[in-house]
Order: C-alpha cells, then sequence, then structure tokens
C-alpha cells in the first residue's frame, strides 16, 4: 500500500492537470532531470504572480517548462516571461512545451550562465515583479542579490529546493551547493530590504517580498 503523506492528501484533491503532466512525460522521455517543481508550489506560483498582476517575470532555470507554465499562466494581459536557461537543449523542450500550453507568445529564452545576463538586465535598466530561482543552488545568493536589485518595489522572489531533500539541516553535509543553500535561507530570513517566509512543505520554497 502506497503510504499517505500530507503532500500526497493534498495532491489528491486536485483534478491532474493534463498540461502539466504532458510536461512530465515529455521531460521522461528526454531523458531530462525529473526535478520539476512541486505540483502545490506550481500552483502557488500562478495565484502570487495572478495577485500581484505581474507583467514582467525572471525564471532563473527553465528546464522543461513546467514552472514556466504556472509563472505564465498567471501574467496580466501584455505581460511577458523571461526565462534564463543554461542549456540551449533544456530551453528548446520548455519552448515547446510552453507553446503546446498554448503560452509559447509570453516567453523568451536567454541561453546560457545566469549570472551574465542577469548583470546584463540589471545595465539595460531592466525590472521585474516577480522571480522564480530554480537554478545551480551555488549562486542562490548571488541570484537573490541580483532579483533584488532588479526588482520593482513589492516584487515577489521565489527560491525552490531550500532544503535540498534536508541536506541543509544535516550538518554532516558541507558541500559548497548546501553551504550556499543555507546562506541563502539565512538571507531571506535577515535582509532588511526584504518580508519573508519560507515554507517546509515539499523540497523548500523560499517566498520573499521587496519593499
Ligand atoms: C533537485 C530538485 C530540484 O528541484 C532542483 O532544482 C535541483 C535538484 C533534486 O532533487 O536533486
Ligand atoms: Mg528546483
Amino acid at each position: 500500500m502506497e503510504t499517505i503523506t500530507a503532500e500526497s492528501y493534498m495532491e489528491g484533491l486536485y483534478a491532474e492537470d493534463t498540461v502539466l503532466e504532458r510536461v512530465k512525460e515529455v521531460i521522461r522521455t528526454q531523458n531530462m532531470p525529473e526535478i520539476s517543481i512541486a505540483p502545490g508550489y506550481g500552483r502557488l506560483l500562478t495565484m502570487l504572480v495572478t495577485m500581484i498582476g505581474a507583467t514582467k517575470v525572471l525564471e532563473i532555470g527553465a528546464l522543461g517548462g513546467y514552472s514556466g507554465i504556472c509563472l505564465a499562466r498567471g501574467l496580466k494581459e501584455g505581460g511577458k516571461l523571461i526565462s534564463l536557461e543554461l542549456k540551449q537543449e533544456f530551453a528548446d523542450v520548455a519552448k515547446q512545451n510552453l507553446t503546446e500550453a498554448g503560452l509559447g507568445e509570453l516567453v523568451e529564452y536567454r541561453i546560457g550562465e545566469a549570472l551574465i545576463h542577469l548583470n546584463e538586465l540589471l545595465e539595460q535598466g531592466e525590472r521585474f515583479d516577480f522571480f522564480f530561482i530554480d537554478a545551480d543552488k551555488v549562486n542562490y545568493p548571488n541570484y537573490l542579490e541580483l532579483a533584488i536589485k532588479l526588482a520593482n518595489p513589492g516584487a515577489i522572489i521565489a527560491g525552490d529546493n531550500t532544503l535540498m531533500r534536508g541536506k541543509v539541516v544535516d550538518a554532516n553535509q558541507t558541500k559548497a551547493a548546501v553551504q550556499a543553500m543555507r546562506t541563502f535561507n539565512q538571507l531571506v530570513a535577515t535582509d532588511p530590504r526584504l518580508e519573508s517566509t519560507i515554507l517546509p512543505a515539499y523540497d523548500g520554497l523560499a517566498l520573499a517580498r521587496v519593499k
């Protein structure tokens, strides 16, 4: 018998999202990492983007487009998602998946090192209403700082994997990525430019509002 967890109970209340299930299927068949965000957090991203009336959303780490679909679904008329992705192959899959979801026109992918794109966007004077950080964990503190600098007042910054499968709370885990996530969580909790909370469900999600 399958164990019912608090999370699986909650997920069981919702009808299957056929668009997002298809994305997960594509990710599997393409042998891409099966690490899309939790369905409950996907719904939360859509709600938050909708609630703040975001027109400019920035995603760091596209993978197969699962979170991209959740973000784009919340965009206001005329809104746009810019998604930074290290790998061209992943961005191609993500673009295809957003297109099949009827959201392809709303997204623009930028390929390569996210830090370079973020600094470029900053130099160009671009500003955003919503950020979703879900890329290489060692750079989370850098992504946070750049997101704050790129933020319109009241912008929301969300960050996936704040627990790293429990590694952040295990003192024996000393790898750079884990230490960076601890730093990121600390910064989210204490930076005076932010108000925030960090949700411990699934693999953890940081939510911050730029004052
Ligand atoms: C893992 C999960 C993620 O959501 C991610 O962004 C990176 C890694 C993981 O479970 O390994
Ligand atoms: Mg993630």
